[in-house]
């Protein structure tokens, strides 16, 4: 497992992010991909066999680190920094949409 920067190095966080609902502290200039390494039970499942799923390239290649921000589905993770009070849910199955294709 990959460790933070930030978590553990004994700087404040610099914010407050709710992961899954649970307030989680958060630093300027994390991603939520690297936030999601932090805490592995953000990550998703596949959507193919259910395997467990967390970021790999973090520069917006491998669609690893899809996750709900801010109420949107199918967020990359690692393109979106982190800021007060977002709101990171895991995201499980496809993403829905609101019109028929
Ligand atoms: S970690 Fe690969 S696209 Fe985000």
């Amino acid at each position: 497992m990959l460790k933070s920067l930030f978590d553990g190095s004994g700087k404040k966080p610099d914010m407050t992010v709710y992961v899954n609902g649970a307030e989680t502290p958060a630093w300027e200039g994390e991603t939520v991909a690297g936030l999601m390494l932090r805490l592995p039970e953000a990550g998703r499942a596949s959507t193919v066999g259910g395997d467990p799923r967390l970021p790999y390239c973090q520069m917006g290649v491998c669609f690893e680190c899809l996750a709900i921000v801010d109420g949107v589905a199918s967020r990359q993770g690692c393109l979106v920094p982190v800021r007060q009070g977002m709101r990171i849910d895991s995201q499980h199955g496809k993403r829905e949409t609101t019109y028929d294709l």
